[in-house]
């Protein structure tokens, strides 16, 4: 989720592209840098920190700079530092390139590069374009980077510039977004729209698998083939902020739609697609180690806490390892009987949060390894933590945590895969039906997000919203989803959502009853499925209205609830991943309706770095 900017003209390259990455800071930044065409040579500055911190790094001699490249770095190989940030360049300098995305193959292009002599800067999996590049660089650069791009495995959106080609940007897309802006007597390239509209509004998208080659002239577009694309203008209509959103009118909704991108993100390349197992490459615990764990701790707060819940159940199903599943703010005080033989996982979206840090720190006092899940490179938890394994979620900014907490759950199912593979503990059908189905997810997701799931549930939300309580039940895994979607609807609605265990409703919930009262019950386990449908049948006979989120199949629900809504037929170990959706559209459709503040909700942080 990197920004990219990129400009050719007559103007200051230096300011524009300055302003073109504050415009994208929004994307997440934790480094940025520009390389500038000024007098037959790169100029190239760049700096760990925000876009100011890499302003007070720029070369002064490159304001005359008529043509360049920037970038803002969301880390994901390699920390933030000022070697990592892009632009990345050749051994000698004469090509710079500034790329999103993923290198898969890069370590072995790495290698390969070495045995070639090139001398590499930085720990990261983009400058291995750069010297690929060159290596390829007979006097075209955009024949060079066909022929680079071809090597390359995984997902890039990438602009190169030479300092023999003055004026003259090429572009590259695969998997990760490039926009061309059409200015007069200057033209532009951004990762996305925002960085453009204080010079054009008029656009060409590259599409997946597309060149460009641009100049202060025009911008051409080819194919991987060469050949010229013709492709019409797309005049931009948002203003800034809604670019800033993608066109969606909050960020969490733009974050609840992107979450079949940040599952294929979170699964890439840690499945083989050959033995269909789990590869956590990343992570340095052994299998002897894995094979000697007594007792694992899962550690978090808020929607990570109920993500480990789900951790639990998946890893004690897998793995056959007991799990205890901890608040952070009650783990520290409750002084937790642990030894060398437990691990602690602690799941933080932030990788800031103090209580998620302090029961981190307690852990590692008593000398257990502890595993990270996080969203966020080089945050705290991962610099202090044995091991991580990261959410590849991008950045999220409303506060009311979705895409994280999804990518989370895929984290701790690769976990209990990889664990149980370890230990020899999953049954080998599972383990393939589990991995199967976790590839079926992102298409799962986009049917779960089509426009007549969303319709449905604004038409269902505009009743919700006149009430000022609400229960989710459950039973299973559907009571940890349940608690999820009462914090969701809580934290941006602030109606008093509550979830219940569903049979535990008649050892005093069910005295809240009454008539009208809005119940969700989520009701995807089958093993418990007709103890769900009795507990349905309790809060119907005290006139409660139930709204059941169930799965394809499970046909008995709709007779017994006021409405349905139907998820597409998973294996119900994987169903928490379809489930939690619907809810987390309810409580934005329901806050939506009652106009309270979506992204930024009263008495919220995004990150609570305070105890
Ligand atoms: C999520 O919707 C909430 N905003 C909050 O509960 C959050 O999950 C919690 O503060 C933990 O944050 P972290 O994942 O960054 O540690």
């Amino acid at each position: 989720m990197c920004g990219i900017v990129g400009y050719t003209g007559n103007g200051k390259a230096n300011a524009v592209l300055v302003e073109g990455l504050k415009k994208l800071e929004y994307r997440g930044y934790d480094s940025a840098g520009v390389a500038l065409q000024h007098e037959n040579r790169l100029l190239i500055s760049k700096a760990a920190g925000s876009v100011s911190d890499l302003e007070k790094a720029l070369d002064e001699s490159g304001n005359r700079a008529t043509a360049g490249i920037g970038h803002t770095r969301w880390a994901t190989h390699g920390r933030p530092t000022d070697e990592n940030a892009h632009p990345h360049s050749s051994c000698g300098k004469e090509i710079a390139i500034v790329h999103n995305g993923i290198i898969e193959n890069h370590q072995r292009l790495r290698n390969r590069l070495l045995d070639e002599g090139h001398e590499f800067r930085s720990e990261t999996d983009t400058e291995v374009l750069a010297h690929l590049i060159e290596t390829y660089y007979e006097g075209d650069l955009l024949e060079a980077v066909f022929k680079a791009v071809e090597k390359i495995e995984g997902s890039c959106a990438l602009v190169a510039i030479s300092s023999e080609e003055p004026g003259r940007l090429v572009c590259a897309r695969r998997d990760s977004p490039l926009i061309i802006g059409l200015g007069e007597g200057e033209n532009l390239v951004a990762s996305d729209i925002p960085a453009l509209l204080a010079h054009t509004r008029k656009t060409k998208v590259l599409e997946d698998g597309e060149f460009a080659s641009i100049t202060a002239e025009g911008a051409e577009i080819y194919d991987s083939s060469g050949r010229v694309i013709d492709r019409e203008i797309f005049e931009i209509k948002w203003d800034i902020e809604a670019a800033e959103k993608g066109g969606f009118d909050h960020f969490m909704l733009k974050e609840i739609m992107e979450q079949p991108d940040a599952v294929k993100e979170t699964l890439r390349q840690r499945v083989d697609p050959e033995s269909g197992k789990v590869i956590l490459s990343e992570l340095g615990l052994t299998a002897e180690e894995i094979g000697r764990l007594e007792k694992i701790h899962i550690i978090a707060c808020g929607t990570a806490y109920h993500a480990g819940l789900l951790g639990k159940a998946v890893i004690e199903k897998l793995a056959k390892i007991p799990v205890e599943v901890d608040v952070a703010s009650e783990f520290r005080y409750r002084e937790p009987l642990l030894n060398e033989n437990h691990l602690a996982i602690v799941i933080s979206q932030s990788g800031e949060t103090a209580d998620t840090l302090a029961a981190l720190r307690l852990a590692r006092r008593q000398d257990l390894k502890v595993l990270a899940i996080t969203n966020v490179v080089g945050s705290t938890v991962s610099r202090e933590a044995d091991e991580v394994l990261y959410t590849w979620a991008g950045p999220e900014i409303a506060v009311a945590s979705t895409k994280a907490y999804l990518t989370q759950l895929i984290a701790l199912y690769l976990l209990a895969l990889y664990f149980g593979d370890a230990r020899g503990s999953a049954e080998p059908e599972l383990v393939l039906e589990l991995v199967s189905g976790l590839k079926a997810l992102p298409g799962q997701l986009k049917a779960v997000l089509s426009e007549e799931s969303l319709s449905r549930l604004r038409a269902y939300c505009d009743h919700l919203s006149k009430w000022e309580s609400a229960f989710f039940v459950g039973r299973n895994l559907d009571y940890a989803v349940a608690m999820e979607g009462a914090l969701k609807l809580k934290e941006i609605s602030y109606i008093h959502a509550e979830a219940y265990a569903a049979g535990e409703l008649k050892h005093g919930p069910l005295a809240l009853i009454e008539d009208g009262i809005p119940v969700i019950a989520l009701v995807t386990q089958k093993a418990v499925f007709e103890k769900t449908l009795s507990n349905i049948q309790e809060v119907n006979a005290r006139g409660g209205a139930v709204f059941a989120i169930t799965m394809e199949g499970f046909d008995d629900v709709a007779r017994q609830v006021e409405s349905v809504f139907y998820l597409p037929p998973a294996n119900e170990i994987l169903a928490p991943v379809l489930s939690v959706v619907p809810t987390q559209l309810i409580s934005y459709y329901t806050a939506l309706a009652r106009g309270s503040s979506i992204d930024k909700p009263r008495n919220l942080a995004k990150s609570v770095t305070v105890e």
